[in-house]
């Protein structure tokens, strides 16, 4: 056995082999921690130039892992290393690679047609008991599934970004998610050691429902005057305990991502408009390139 972790107590119907669609920051994220766990993964991208920046983002994470599990033997923490890859194929051929999938995960561009478009491919050449899902933030889990014929194996599978640390994993049930589908992804989830929740398929599902609202709110009340940036995150951090404050946390996710996920929302008329209002800082930020850590500047700058 190549694995690090058998898991024999599993059923055996439940999940072995999984195909990730995006070798980006997710897909590269959900490939590693499948393959820590055991899992046999395969990472797919348009081209071997995408699947190399993918293994590049495994290997900084799995380095930084490896040494804090194996601080003083290098021979384990290359052990280690070489034993989560053995654990990881990768390809460039997307129906190839859904063939003996158990589950299809896709980590690809936030962009429904996109995703339909691949979806219905490899509903034509995946297992028929193949579970398919989606780590889309802000789309609607339903409309990416009726691409398919297998909605009844559709789900929301969102992971959060750093996959490697963030141990939350949204199950996103659709009206026509089966039970068991849902159960084989908790279970796949508690495996992958991250801690599952099931919500219904609605915009932002349990938490960019509640964060994105709250990080516009904290604009709102900065651009009202009422007090600056660095005070609101201080008494976030302090006065309820959050570990960013939201301004950090905008800067840390992207202020493109926040806007884009906002502006979706309100176009779709599925969220309170006030809730997702515009908010003229923020659309200031984002039309002068201040995204955030990403960019160097965002609401703070990071030199
Ligand atoms: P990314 O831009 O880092 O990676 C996307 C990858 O998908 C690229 O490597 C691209 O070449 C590849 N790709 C595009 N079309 C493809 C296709 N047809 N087949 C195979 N690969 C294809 O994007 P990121 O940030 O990893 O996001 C991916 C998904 O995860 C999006 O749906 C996003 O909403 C979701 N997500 C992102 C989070 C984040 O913090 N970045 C958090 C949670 C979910």
């Amino acid at each position: 056995s190549h694995s690090i972790r058998r898991f024999s107590t599993s059923p055996s119907s439940s999940i072995q082999k999984i195909t990730i669609y995006g070798a980006g920051l997710m897909g590269a994220g959900i490939t590693q921690v499948a393959a820590q766990n055991g899992l046999d993964v395969t990472m797919v991208d348009v081209s071997p130039d995408a699947i190399k920046k993918g293994k590049n983002i495994i290997d900084a994470s799995l380095k930084r892992v490896a040494s804090r599990l194996h601080k003083d033997d290098e021979k384990k923490r290359t052990e280690f290393i070489e034993n989560v890859w053995k654990n990881i194929s990768s390809s460039t051929d997307s129906s190839a690679a859904a063939v003996d999938a158990d589950l299809l995960v896709e980590a690809i561009v936030e962009n429904m047609k996109v995703k339909q478009e691949l979806f219905s491919q490899l509903d034509k050449v995946a297992k028929k008991s193949a579970i398919f899902a989606s780590n889309t933030s802000s789309l609607i889990i339903s409309e990416i599934a009726k691409a398919t014929n297998r909605e009844e194996n559709f789900a929301g599978l969102h992971f959060f970004n750093p996959v490697p640390q963030m141990k939350l994993v949204e199950v996103i049930r659709t009206d026509k998610t089966s039970n068991e589908t849902c159960e084989k992804l908790m279970d796949v989830t508690k495996r992958m050691q991250k801690t599952p929740v099931t919500c219904k398929d609605t915009p932002g599902f349990i938490v960019n429902r509640l964060l994105v609202p709250y990080i516009l709110e904290a604009f709102r009340l900065v651009g009202r005057g009422e007090a600056t940036h660095a005070d609101v995150d201080t008494a976030m951090k302090l006065g309820a305990g959050m570990p960013m404050g939201p301004f950090e946390l905008a800067d840390l996710v992207g202020l493109d991502t926040l806007k884009f996920i906002a502006d979706g929302w309100r176009q779709s008329g599925k969220i309170d408009a006030h809730l997702v209002a515009p908010v003229k800082e923020l659309d200031d930020l984002v039309a002068n390139g201040d995204i955030g850590r990403k960019s160097g500047k965002g609401v703070y700058s990071y030199p």
